[in-house]
This record gives structure tokens, sequence and C-alpha cells, in this order.
């Protein structure tokens, strides 16, 4: 083998990756990947092509566009009621940097994480490639309760952070009020950093509510709590790679550090666009939200109407589906359904480290346009017979 980082073995391949090149070389069609099949506004596309005409188009500050950042401060107070400076905020290329710039800032070789299976794969591998442990508490199906009893013998001297989702990718769990009150107590008891990634705090259905936690940043005096957001999901433009964080000022202050050796800025115009965008936003997300409903109420009856048990999700644009009645792990059944019936879908057994739930459990991602659930949920109807 060609000589290398040792670390690099540590990486698995992602299964995202994987089903989509079988989706590709079977002609499937792609329910597996988290992206959005509708096309981006058109107010945001212009806003983007006004950017570049308007000579924004070098380096932006390494802390992020102003413009964007003020943003992201005025949303926060505007919704949330969240009060935060220019010294909160980073601007960062996709949450996906946020998450790994946040470890590489607060882990040291040897030092733990705790966070929750079935997990979004890059805290995993965000966490070892600073030669930190993740450690994983199980949220079972179908409820996917946090484990307060798991997570005291899991919790220990070496841990330093507990990261976890909400809403949740893949179960589509939103948490509650009581929930992040007794995350934050948990965390403060153990002196540990609470990282909330929140990327689809704006895709909630049926009258549930998010809350974010930096709205209870005053419950826990030791000032660790850290959020990340995304314009990728909210704005259907996850090519566009803009996300930030927010955290303490002094902790920013180091994550800003590492931020400018890993990438050093984000894309100038693509900040310039979503900092516009904010600025209609509330016309704009109703709409969203709207739009994304109807797409959850549609693939819910077509499963329903197939007899198919799954988990309706309070928010993101997944839903977990429970094939135990097939006698095939779901990664055997995913690999049937996209070679003989054009589907595919998430195995969930690589978002699980401790338990084997996953092999009973699969994931669909419905940011699809009406026709393609249609054709998937017919062919899952086949494949499934
Ligand atoms: C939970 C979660 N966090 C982060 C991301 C990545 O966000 P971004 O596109 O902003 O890097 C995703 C994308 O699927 C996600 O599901």
């Amino acid at each position: 083998m060609i000589p290398h980082a040792n670390r690099v073995l540590e990486l698995r391949d992602s299964i995202f990756g994987e089903m989509t090149k079988l989706a590709k070389e079977y002609n499937a069609i792609n329910l597996s990947q988290g992206f959005s099949e509708e096309v981006v506004a058109p107010e945001l596309k212009k806003y983007f092509c006004e950017a570049i005409n308007e000579d924004f188009n070098q380096y932006a500050p390494f802390t992020g566009m102003p413009q964007l950042i003020k943003s992201v401060i005025e949303y926060n107070k505007k919704l949330y009621d969240i009060s935060f400076d220019d010294n909160n905020v980073t601007i960062t290329n996709g949450a996906t940097e946020a998450i790994f710039l946040i470890f590489q800032s607060i882990i040291d070789p040897g030092d733990e994480v705790l966070l929750f299976e079935p997990f979004y794969d890059s805290y995993h591998t965000s966490i070892k490639f600073c030669g930190g442990k993740p450690v994983c508490s199980t949220l079972s199906y179908p409820g996917f309760e946090l484990n307060f009893e798991e997570l005291e013998k899991l919790v220990n001297p070496k841990t330093k952070a507990i990261i976890f989702n909400n809403p949740h990718n893949p179960s589509g769990k939103v948490f509650s009020e009581s929930d992040l009150l007794n995350l934050i107590k948990f965390a403060q008891r153990y002196n540990l950093y609470l990282i909330s990634d929140e990327v689809y705090e704006f895709l909630i259905f049926d009258n549930n509510r998010f809350i974010p936690i930096q709205s209870l940043q005053n419950c826990y005096e030791n000032k660790k709590i850290i959020s990340i957001s995304s314009a990728s999901k909210t704005f259907d433009a996850t090519g566009w790679k803009v996300g930030w964080l927010i955290a303490d000022e002094s902790l920013n202050k180091l994550i800003r550090r590492v931020h400018q050796y890993v990438t050093f800025s984000v894309s100038t115009p693509a900040q310039i666009a979503i900092s516009r965008a904010f600025i209609n936003f509330d016309s704009y997300i109703q709409g969203f939200i709207n739009r994304y409903q109807k797409k959850l109420n549609m693939i819910c009856q077509l499963l329903d109407d197939i007899d198919f048990e799954y988990v309706r999700p309070q928010g993101t644009y997944f839903l977990i589906g429970n094939i135990k009645n097939q006698s095939i792990k779901s990664y055997d059944l995913a690999l049937k359904l996209v070679k003989e019936y054009q589907l595919a879908l998430i195995p969930m057994e690589s978002f699980y480290d401790r338990s084997n739930e996953g092999e009973t459990l699969i994931r669909f991602c419905f940011a699809k346009k009406d026709e393609t659930i249609i054709s998937a949920i017919k062919q899952l109807g086949l494949g499934l017979k």
C-alpha cells in the first residue's frame, strides 16, 4: 500500500457515497443522500449573481462576511430572542467544517466525546481525526429517547464533550425543552462542552416546536454551549457550503484560529447571497416549511398504503422505516433494492457503533420531487413482496 498516515485508515468509507454510486450504476431512484431535488429559489440565484457582478469575488474575512454574521445575529434575536455579537459567530464551509473545527479546537488525543447513535457520520470521523474516542449512547427505536442512565455509565474523567443534533438526523426527532435542560444539567455536572448541530432548525412539522440550545444558555454557568447551523438545508442549497457556529467569545477565538489554517474563508458571493436571503426570510420560510410538510404527508400516506412500518418524523427531511419482518439485514435489503428494484435507500447499520438496531432500520430522504417519491415507494412495494 502507498505510504499513508495511520489515522486515515481509521476513517470509514461513507455509506452515502456507496449508495449514490450504486444508484448511478443501476439508474436507481435515489432517496439515499440528504440533498434536495428542489431547485434553489429564484431570488437566491439572483442574489448570488448580483454579488458576483458587484465584485464580491475576493477572499472574505476569515471570520466571515460582516453582512452574513449580522444576518445570523439578527435572525437569532428575532426568532428566538437570543443575543449574540460578532465575537460569537464564525462562518464556515458548511456545518461540516464547523464540526471539524470544533473538535480540532477542544479534543486532545485520548479525550472522549459522547454522541448518540444513530449518528450523523461526520461526528464520529471528526472526533477520531483528532485522536479522540467517540462513545455512543443509543437512542432506541421507535421513541429515540435520551437515556441518562446509560450516559451516566459512559461518562468518565476523559469525557470532554457531548454532541447531539436537534432536529435529529436520521430519526426526525425534535427534542423537548425538558430533554435539553436535562442535557445541560448533565453537561454542567461533568463540565462538558455541549455541542448542538441544528442544521434542520427550520424543518419542523405538525406543529412541533424547535428550541435552540442557545436559548437556554443562561442555564449553563460554564458557558460551554456551542451551536452549529447552515444554509444548506434551509435554502435547499447544499452545494453552496455556507454554515456557521456560535460559541462563547473565548472559545470562538480558538476555533477561528483553526479555521484560518484549514480553509481560511468561505465563498464570498455565497455569503452575500445568504445574507440577503435572510432579509425576506419570513415570507420565504413559510413556503419552505409548507412544501416539506406536504412531502412528509405524501410519503407517509404512500407508506401506509403499502403497510410499511415507519416512525413519522417531527422534523428534518428523513424518515426511518422498520424492515424487521423482511428476514434480511438492512444492508442486504438496500443492495437488493438498488440492484433489482432501482431504489437507493440508506441501511442504518453504519450509523451505530454499539447497538445492532440498525440492522432492521432503513432511512428515506424525502427532499425529492413528488413524482420521485411516488415512483420510489412503488418500487419499495415491489421489492418487499
Ligand atoms: C446533521 C447534519 N449536520 C451537518 C450536515 C452537513 O451540513 P453542511 O452541508 O452545511 O456541511 C448534515 C448534512 O446532511 C447533517 O445532516
